[in-house]
């Protein structure tokens, strides 16, 4: 028998609104079916694309896009007397503790020796042009690369790629008993090639003050992440980077230009960029030719982007707040078909930690987080990126939806033997995450980093360079 508690009047009015809630219920499940289908098209037509473009692509290009395994043999627990064990119970050690301790029986996994870099003066006949991610890598006169955090610079004029970072050939200390692990300033390292792989040292283009206690350069600062961009306007290399003190207080942008990409740089004065504080930070040309500021805020927990002016000597008024409360370091942004890509780390100092890739349509925001890009490896692998740290992203101007990811292995205990981790990263199928914006229907295209023990362009892409 059936329960009816509502008079007959409320009883039809129910029935009326129930009926049409139901058409709007059935319009909004239409609505939403009609969107997936448009968007399974969409998607569709980019998978077509894609599978035309790779049709099209050299094969060894899709052989840097399959998946290799990583798997990283543990070492025996080292013997302890039984009185020790039952003292202390040793819970099982992963392998990022592994990564994190300097006296590790699998160190050299991580840091191979100087027995296995990569020396591209050598005539390494069928081997040549490869990349080891993590093992040290000699320039021209032999010596391990010194360009930590940095960035590279595509010259028009020279056809010459010039990379630029920390030069930290120093001894490792700490200034205070909690503070992080420091190399002195010493300056900003260049290195020119034409194959990416074979690199000249150019020198210091931008070198430590010795005797200024009180410059922005002198050594017992901080100068970290430097990138260069070039002004087609005024004909100048400009120089960005972050500035601070050893207990990273003044977290602030320091500007430098040039007139040759090979430097001197003169270095001209530090800013609060729109009077926040700044720490990780990179700047980005876009085609139009307008130049932007990325750097992390308020405390490292969101990150502010804004046009820098004409000149690229100072930044403007304009300025958003992205990715806000999402405490995220170490950006390095790219662009494909008109849409804005950013990969971006968690901040835990120099340990290494899970990336995410970010996309947006206008670069000023909103930006949308699609979730970690690296693919292969192992769990672990995957999430502390390779062991690494994000610091700059290289188009191929002649490949579209190829880049080089760049990022540091950095070596807490001899910040001089960091590593460089580079690997390629391509754009295409669905990004995994569910997307705010877009109903969970995706949107964008996944950003994808692969992991490779050893990769090389293949040779078309070497050709086009
Ligand atoms: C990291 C940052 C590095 C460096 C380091 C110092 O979070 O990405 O560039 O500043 O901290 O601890």
């Amino acid at each position: 028998m059936s329960r009816n508690f509502f008079p007959s009047a409320t009883r039809w009015s129910s029935g009326s609104s129930s009926c049409s809630m139901s058409i709007v219920v059935w319009s909004v499940v239409g609505c939403l079916l009609m969107l997936h289908l448009y968007s399974l098209i969409c998607q569709s037509d980019i998978q077509n694309k894609e599978i035309d473009t790779s049709m099209s692509r050299h094969p060894l290009l899709l052989k840097l896009e399959e998946v290799e395994e990583e798997n990283i043999k543990m070492p025996r627990p080292r013997r302890r007397s039984p009185r020790a064990a039952k003292r202390k119970p040793r819970r099982p050690t992963a392998v990022i503790d592994e990564f994190l301790d300097e006296s590790s029986q699998i160190r050299h996994i991580f840091f191979p020796d100087m027995k296995t870099s990569i020396d591209p003066t050598k005539d390494a006949g069928n081997d040549s042009f490869f990349y080891y991610p993590g093992r040290i890598w000699l320039d021209t006169e032999g010596n391990p690369i010194q360009a930590h955090g940095g960035g590279i610079l595509f010259d028009e004029r020279s056809r010459t790629y010039y990379w630029y970072g920390e030069y930290k050939d120093g001894p490792t200390y700490h200034a205070h008993r909690k503070g992080a692990a420091r190399v002195d300033i010493i300056g900003v390292g260049c290195y020119s090639s034409k194959d990416l792989w074979t690199w000249k040292n150019e020198g210091l283009v931008l070198a430590a003050e010795g005797k200024n206690e009180t410059h922005d350069l002198h050594r017992s600062n901080v100068l970290e992440r430097p990138k260069v961009i070039y002004n087609n306007k005024t004909g100048k290399y400009v120089m960005w980077m972050h500035i601070d003190n050893v207990n990273y207080t003044k977290a602030s942008v320091g500007i430098a230009v040039s007139d040759s990409p090979t430097g001197p740089f003169d270095y001209l004065y530090s800013q609060r960029p729109h009077e926040f504080d700044s720490r990780d930070m990179t700047i980005f040309k876009d085609d139009n030719g307008i130049a932007y500021i990325i750097y992390s805020s308020v405390d490292n927990s969101e990150l502010h982007i804004g046009p820098l002016n004409e000149e690229y000597l100072n930044v403007t008024r304009v300025v958003t707040r992205i990715l806000v409360g999402q405490h995220r370091e170490a950006p390095a942004l790219f662009k494909h078909e008109g849409i804005y890509y950013m990969i971006t780390s968690g901040c835990t100092s120099w340990a290494p930690n899970k990336a995410l890739a970010h996309a947006a349509k206008s670069i000023l925001g909103p930006w949308e987080t699609l979730g970690n890009p690296c693919i292969g490896g192992n769990k672990v692998v995957r999430f502390t990126t390779f062991f690494s740290q994000s610091t700059y992203v290289l188009p191929f101007p002649g490949l579209p939806g190829f880049f080089i990811f760049m990022a540091d292995r950095w070596n807490p205990a001899n910040l001089r033997d960091s590593r460089y981790v580079w690997l390629p990263l391509t754009l295409g199928g669905a990004a995994d995450q569910p997307l705010e914006y877009t109903f969970g229907f995706p949107f964008w295209s996944r950003v994808s980093i692969y992991w490779h023990k050893r990769w090389r362009l293949p040779d078309i892409l070497r050709e086009k360079k």
